[in-house]
């Protein structure tokens, strides 16, 4: 999404604040699916760092804009919604997060602010437990009596999901403890799958034909919550045991103390806890699992510090979503070398071509990796990575592995620097890239396969052609089975009137009713027609803005032809309609440029009947079809009411003045485009002259 919106594109600072409230929501909705893929569905789209970008993104607008915040914020949730299917249980202590320290500044930083808060002596030792961060998913075990009584999933923090029947299939989970226990205890710990369960697992799902997972902690997250218990059961699940929910006793003075209770019960604990006296004592912990990760049999992502003493943890407290007393200090990101075999190219579903390094298939972070990304072009010249390169590929985590650098002294004496196509490697159409833009991108839209059916559910949306009966189902079965291809081709569909009429779900009925329909929009406004090209950046009302500008398709279409010289005449008409800039322009001029797009045109303008545009009933309005400027300061109405007005009357607002204006109104302040007005002999008008004019003083 980020290459393709500009809204995204927009640094927080510059923002309005009708662009945050959009960009707002589109956060909101856009993090909830993020949310859904990883949690719900255990199928993420994006890496991590990508989506703690969109998160920062959503907290750094609402700083700014604090009365903008909605109520379904992101900000307010720790992370995944409930699944559906799943009994909801809502934690009596709720399920927190950690923040997070990635230096040993930020650890040396975390124990100042706990000695601060504490007003503890300078020579009063804090004691802190460090212990593995397990990078699986967290559940809270709920026992009264002594009994396993029901096990949740984190889902929010608040609710999560009942998922008792499941956490009893596993050996951890002990289903009875004795001795002196609370009659009421809760035990959070961390469900996550081994190194070598996963990957056997793995295997075992590839013989099958059934879903590979990415990494352990997807295998982890999916086996748990299966519908199906025996699913579960089947599936090698393991856990640690390391906090506490709601208890109706104390369990102890010290986590250390809380440990060792756990382990009394049954619990496994992690063998990697340790009790720290300093900060020496705690980095050098760190260190020490760092080095010898990767030989854990499990994944982890980082140590958890923890403050010892519970009467300290309970002074301290927690902010928003994370406790004071403990912090999860990460891991730098595995990063392991291997040889790039070759460097592909993906196009995505918007045309953007996206570089892809095929490598020697090597093990990072548990997980087999044979392709990572190289971003996009200027990515590869910076690192100056080429095809035979031995490169470093660092995988934090994340779902999708990267290529970090290229290492200079392995590199073949007869490599070549790569050189980036400037064609789609789909259709062949050029490859365009624009100012300020990362990637480069296919101008094939509507013939592009890559991003054909996209195009094509587009092209018979709502606001374009609106098939009746046609929907993106539907696109998208034709197209798989070679009906259609190109646009042109959705109205060459009566020619397959048979073959549809004995499709699934369809029958003679429902075929000709298509047939029917197709004919119905055979004949359409060119409005319509312009916002059905799928042009980037041109919706709905800068199509209507094309459409009454030029009146005709054949003359937009002469028009954009003629726009291709940028020093013409109908590039400044194009330039100065109000409300589409030059960034909008390139993109227009690059669909004109495209053969294919030409060739699409051509074949729909043959089959088709694009309608005129009609100007709205303007009756004997003065200014009908004339073209006006306002500049300087209005008095009796805005700027936007004077355009708004002035349309409806039907005349052309534009942004600047050239020799097609016919009016320039000019209020206090009023500048060049005043000055050019005179220079070009154009009428220039008072406020109260044009309100004169147009009968409204
Ligand atoms: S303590 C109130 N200890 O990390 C704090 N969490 O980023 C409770 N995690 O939601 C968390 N290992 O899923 C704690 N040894 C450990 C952990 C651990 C993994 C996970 C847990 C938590 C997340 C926070």
């Amino acid at each position: 999404m980020t290459g393709d919106d500009p809204l995204r594109a927009t640094a927080v600072e510059n923002l309005t604040e009708l662009d945050a409230h959009v960009e707002l929501k589109n956060l909101a909705d856009e993090i909830a699916e993020h949310d859904r893929r990883y949690h719900r569905d255990d199928d993420p789209a994006i890496a991590d760092a990508e989506y703690d970008a969109l998160r920062q993104r959503n907290t750094a607008i609402e700083q700014r804009f604090p009365h903008l915040e909605r109520p379904d914020s992101p900000s307010k949730s720790v992370g995944a919604t409930v699944a559906q299917g799943f009994r909801k249980v809502t934690h009596a202590v709720p399920m927190l997060s950690l923040g997070n320290a990635f230096e040993d500044e930020d650890v040396q930083e975390f124990l100042t602010r706990i000695r601060r808060f504490l007003s503890l002596d300078e020579d009063e030792p804090v004691e802190i437990v460090a212990e593995p961060k397990i990078d699986g998913l967290s559940v809270s075990l709920r026992y009264e009596k002594g009994k396993f009584v029901r096990g949740a999933t984190r889902g929010d923090g608040t609710t999560g999901e009942d998922i008792t029947a499941n956490l009893r299939t596993l050996d951890g989970v002990p289903k009875e403890i004795s001795g002196e226990v609370p009659d009421v205890l809760e035990v959070r710990g961390e469900v996550y799958m081994r190194k070598d369960d996963f990957a056997a697992l793995n295997q075992r799902q590839q013989e099958n034909g059934a879903k590979v997972f990415a990494n352990p902690r997807n295998a982890a997250a999916g086996s748990l919550r299966q519908l199906d218990t025996a699913v579960t059961a089947a599936r090698p699940l393991s856990l640690f045991a390391y906090a506490w929910g709601e208890i109706s006793a104390p369990l102890a003075e010290t986590h250390a103390g809380f440990i060792e209770r756990l382990k009394g019960w049954g619990f496994p604990v992690n063998p990697e806890t340790r009790l720290c006296a300093s900060i020496e004592e705690i980095l050098e912990h760190y260190t020490r699992i760092n080095e010898g990760r990767a030989g854990l049999p499990y994944d982890i992502d980082g140590m958890v510090y923890k403050v010892n003493r519970l009467d300290w943890q309970e002074r301290l407290g927690f902010v928003s979503r994370a406790p004071r007393w403990a912090i999860a200090h990460k891991f730098p990101a595995e990063k392991v070398q291997t040889m790039l075999k070759a460097i592909s190219i993906q196009v995505g579903r918007t045309g953007s071509l996206t570089p892809v390094a095929d490598l020697e298939p090597v093990t990072v972070g548990g997980v087999v990796v044979s392709r990572a990304t190289l971003h996009n072009e200027d990515e590869i010249a910076r690192k100056d990575v080429r095809v035979g390169d031995t490169v470093i590929v660092q995988r934090a985590g994340d779902v999708i592995p990267q290529v970090v650098e290229t290492i200079m002294d392995k590199r073949p004496a007869d490599s070549r620097p790569y050189v980036f196509p400037e064609t789609c490697p789909e259709c062949d159409s050029h490859a365009v890239r624009e100012e300020g833009e990362a990637a480069r991108r296919c101008t094939g839209g509507l013939i592009c396969p890559a991003q054909a059916v996209e195009r094509l559910k587009h092209f018979v949306s709502r606001n374009a052609f609106d098939i009746e009966g046609l929907g993106g189902k539907h696109i998208e079965a034709f197209w798989t089975d070679g009906l259609i291809k190109t646009p042109a081709d959705i109205f060459r569909l009566d020619g397959h009137r048979e073959a549809i009429a004995e499709r699934e779900g369809w029958g003679g009925k429902s075929a000709d009713n298509l047939v029917a329909a197709l004919d119905d929009k055979k004949t359409i406004p060119l409005d319509r027609f312009i916002y059905a090209l799928g042009i980037r950046q041109i919706g709905t009302a800068t199509a209507r803005l094309l459409a009454k500008q030029y009146g005709s398709l054949g003359g937009w279409m002469e028009a954009m032809d003629q726009a291709q010289d940028r020093e013409s005449e109908s590039y400044q008409d194009l330039t100065n309609i109000d409300g589409i800039g030059p960034s909008m322009a390139e993109d227009l001029l690059a669909f004109f440029e495209e053969p294919h797009n030409r060739d699409v045109l051509a074949d729909l303008a043959a089959l088709l009947t694009v309608e005129d545009f009609v100007a709205p009933d303007t009756g004997s309005s003065p200014v009908a079809g004339k073209t006006v400027v306002f500049t300087g300061t209005l008095e009796t109405m805005s700027r936007g009411e004077a355009k708004a007005r002035a349309e409806a009357l039907g005349a052309k607002v534009a942004g600047s003045v050239s020799k097609k204006t016919d009016y320039v109104v000019a209020g206090p302040g009023a500048g060049s485009k005043a000055k050019k007005a005179e220079e070009l002999g154009v009428t220039t008008l008072s406020e109260e002259d044009w309100l004169a004019l147009v009968g409204q003083a």
